[in-house]
């Protein structure tokens, strides 16, 4: 169903992300890897919207999104030449922002001409909200993650008439001071990012991580008394919003009898009878999601607790991801190895220890999944938030699987009576899935009803309530100063 934009003129959001949430192949829709993608898509389908992204699959350049859930949106997919689009993506994102952003140097792969493609194609993304701008009035413009850091810079150099409130959101961790200046060009990161009006970070500790930032790096910044920003002329709220799940749609969805039928399939296919024990996980093939910890955890778990083998494997959720970039092809062949090696060393003829799916299941198999589930593992060594670990707890409900949530995850300091593991401790991780798998079920029951309560009060629509409610105070703020 195509429409034109022109339509669209009274949407709530315009929300800018370089990954598109849909990747259109033939007659058929399918989604990308990646929870902030998909949470956003299911939030426009809800709320109505504008949303520019960079194209990914075939298929025309404006196309309306829309499903039985609400007005959905209209998709406006910008075309990058491909050389300036590898330098910007796999380049300086990939290469450069993510591994620094994440504490992990030893994966950066920086080359000079990056930034300046990266800044090019913020710039082009800029030009396109000044186009769609020129017909649309959206409440807001709310730009995504470490790919558009700079966007709103040149934004702002459009001089646009009435522009709508620019805010921004980081979906992954905001570095440490040492890890920051792994980039050279971190100052431009920075004054890309402080020209929103509004800033949202997922954890207290990357808000004031950014804060350290801006005024050791930055000229002319300080902080005030009501922790508001002023840079130059201009105030900037920083904020934590962490980001959630719909968990009523998780909850619907798990118990669906259609839906766990499709889980059944999926685990019949892979050997895992109805009566199966098995714990989960679904993770991008990342080096930050920990998959070479969690074999070392497994190998202790078999090891220390050999009369589990046979009764409990893991079904390992591993989506292909960044497969352009050379680091990633050998994490990827690297987490095939380390399965091997599991398999071999305790599997037998009967039982596996580990099931590795390489593929993206639909949100509908996954909540089957879910709910199946003895247990989640995650094990990221550091993360954003992670909303595999909320989705489960959705899913489960009133179910006694235990959700084992590494203490690097956004989501832990959400959940703080949920069961920590230390990824990077494989042993006290072992023994704490051990013990935990032998407590009563009524027990694990009711922390998962705790639990879930604090997903449901952290959830999707709070997030964007705590953004409309920032940004209109915000906006009393700057009215009370002129005033
Ligand atoms: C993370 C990032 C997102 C990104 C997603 C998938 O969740 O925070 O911005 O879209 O990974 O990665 P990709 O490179 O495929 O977009």
């Amino acid at each position: 169903d195509e429409r034109s934009i022109l339509s669209d003129q009274n949407s709530r959001f315009l929300v800018v992300t370089n990954r598109e949430p849909i990747v259109i192949k033939g007659d058929q829709i399918k989604h990308p890897a990646g929870g902030v993608s998909q949470s956003l898509h299911r939030l426009l389908l809800k709320e109505g919207g504008i949303w520019i992204a960079s194209r990914d699959s075939g298929g025309p350049d404006q196309l309306h999104v829309e499903s039985s859930e609400g007005p959905g949106y209209d998709l406006e997919r910008m075309n990058i030449p491909a050389n300036l689009k590898s330098e910007f993506y796999e380049g300086f994102s990939n290469d450069v922002l993510w591994p620094a952003f994440h504490g992990c140097p030893e994966f950066m792969a920086p080359a000079p001409s990056f930034y300046s493609s990266y800044d090019q194609v913020n710039q082009m993304f800029a030009r396109k909200i000044g186009k769609v701008l020129c017909t649309a009035n959206p409440s807001v413009v709310w730009i995504h993650d470490y790919q558009l850091t700079r966007v709103a810079l040149w934004l702002r150099k459009e001089h646009i008439p009435n522009l709508p409130p620019l805010a921004f959101f980081c979906h992954i961790p905001w570095p440490k001071k040492e890890h920051l200046t792994y980039i050279s060009e971190h100052k431009e990161i920075i004054e890309g990012l402080l020209s929103h009006d509004l800033i949202g970070f997922q954890t207290e500790q990357d808000r004031e991580n950014f804060l350290q930032a801006t005024t050791s790096f930055i000229r002319n910044t300080e902080i005030r008394p009501d922790g508001m920003i002023r840079w130059n002329d201009r105030l900037i709220k920083a904020i934590s919003m962490p980001i959630g799940v719909d968990s009523a749609m998780f909850d619907r969805m798990a118990n669906n009898p259609r839906n766990l039928a499709k889980a059944h399939a999926i685990l019949t296919a892979n050997q895992l009878g109805n009566n199966a024990r098995f714990l989960i996980s679904v993770d991008r093939m990342d080096y930050t999601k920990g998959f070479i910890q969690r074999f070392e955890i497994l190998r202790k778990l078999f090891s220390i607790n050999p009369e589990l083998r046979g009764k409990i494997s893991l079904l390992q959720i591993a989506v292909p991801t960044r497969t352009g970039q050379k680091v990633y092809r050998n994490h990827q062949e690297k987490i095939r190895q380390g399965v091997l090696a599991i398999n071999q060393e305790f599997g037998d003829k009967n039982w596996l220890p580990i099931i590795s799916i390489e593929e993206t299941l639909d949100q509908e198999t996954l909540s089957g999944l879910y709910r199946l589930a003895e247990g989640a593992l995650i094990t990221s060594t550091i993360d954003g938030m992670n909303l595999v670990s909320q989705e489960f707890l959705a899913s489960q409900h009133g179910g006694h699987g235990v959700l084992f949530l590494s203490r690097y995850t956004g989501t832990a300091t959400i959940l703080k009576n949920a069961t920590a593991i230390d990824p990077l401790d494989p042993l006290q991780s072992a023994e704490t899935i051990i013990s935990e798998l032998a407590l009563p079920i009524e027990l694990r029951r009711n922390r998962n009803l705790s639990l879930l309560e604090q997903i449901r009060q952290n959830d999707i629509s709070h997030w964007i309530s705590s953004l409309m409610s920032n940004i209109s105070s915000y906006a009393n703020i700057k009215k009370s100063l002129v005033a």
